[in-house]
């Protein structure tokens, strides 16, 4: 099979590009490729001519999103739509990366697949209208929304808390979100799985159970065997530019109709720490 990762420089792109064995697979960074450009995306995908693209490029600064509209809209929407385009001109089959921050949060029990968008930040309305135009483009598409990525190689939430915890004695963090941290390695095989599955619809990939960000980073801290106290605080006390849901568990029922189980959160931060130690 030949396949084409978009954002193969990324968080999550390049644990797709050291996981993915056995097909023939090309990584694109945005120097490779701007997918806002349909002529460059085109000639690209037109010279690979992957059986798969996956999408996983994206402007993801959530808070900087709020402050630069057309860049958001323009990559995570406009690009995506591109890509789709290129897609279907080829007769690729497509995977998009999408959110958790499409919904508003206000569920208490875990979101499904087909509950309604609703979008609080310019993040979130700009991966959820893409995901409405990709399934006019595309209705074969897959759609795997994700949530609270974590992994080496990159920024992510436990090497920020790792590395303050180094030189504070303690930390405050936000116990009034809570959501489902994934490990970029276990979602890139459920990735690899859905793909070689052709699976096509909306798909929710997190790594299994839930957790406030104050319960994470506790067990990081923990796990880390750091002695650094983690105080439980209000958003309102840590205000950021862009909102948060306040509960953003996505249900597993899509993935176990493909038989794919994932870890629990735990379990994947004991791998990512011995991942990180190495
Ligand atoms: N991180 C999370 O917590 C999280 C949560 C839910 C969903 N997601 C989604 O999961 C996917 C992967 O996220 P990630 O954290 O791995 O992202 P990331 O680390 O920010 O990487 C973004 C990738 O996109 C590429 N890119 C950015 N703008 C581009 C453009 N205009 N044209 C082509 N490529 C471009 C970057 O290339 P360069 O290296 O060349 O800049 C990089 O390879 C994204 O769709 C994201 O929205 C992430």
């Amino acid at each position: 099979m030949k396949v084409t990762i978009l954002g193969a420089t990324g968080l999550l792109g390049k644990v797709l590009m050291r996981e993915w064995q056995g097909d023939e697979v090309v990584g694109l960074n945005s120097r490779d490729v701007d997918i806002r450009d349909p002529d460059n995306l085109e000639e690209v995908v037109e010279k690979t001519r992957p059986e798969w693209i996956v999408l996983a490029a994206a402007y993801t600064n959530v808070d900087e999103c709020e402050s630069h509209p057309d860049l958001a809209f323009g990559v995570n929407r406009d690009g995506a739509v591109n890509v789709a385009k290129a897609a279907q001109q080829i007769g690729a089959k497509l995977l998009f990366l999408s959110s958790d921050y499409v919904f508003d949060g206000k569920k208490t029990s875990p979101y499904e697949t087909g509950d309604a968008r609703n979008p609080q930040s310019v993040y979130g309305r700009s991966k959820a209208e893409a995901e409405v135009r990709l399934l006019e483009v595309l209705p074969e598409c897959c759609i795997a929304r994700t949530s609270w990525l974590f992994g080496t190689g990159g920024k992510c939430f436990p090497d920020t808390i790792l590395k303050l915890a180094e030189t504070r004695p303690a930390l405050d963090v936000v116990d009034d979100q809570r959501g489902s941290p994934t490990y970029t390695v276990d979602l890139a095989r459920a990735i690899i799985s859905l793909c070689r599955a052709q699976a096509s619809g909306i798909m929710h990939a997190t790594n299994a159970r839930d957790c406030s960000w104050f319960e994470f980073a506790r067990e990081i801290v923990k796990g880390a065997r750091l002695t650094t106290e983690v105080r439980p605080v209000s958003s309102q006390q840590m205000a950021r530019p862009a909102p948060r849901p306040a509960y953003s568990v996505l249900s597993s029922k899509s993935l176990q109709h493909y038989g794919i189980a994932m870890p629990t959160w735990q379990d994947a931060l004991q791998r990512y720490l011995q991942e990180r130690k190495n």
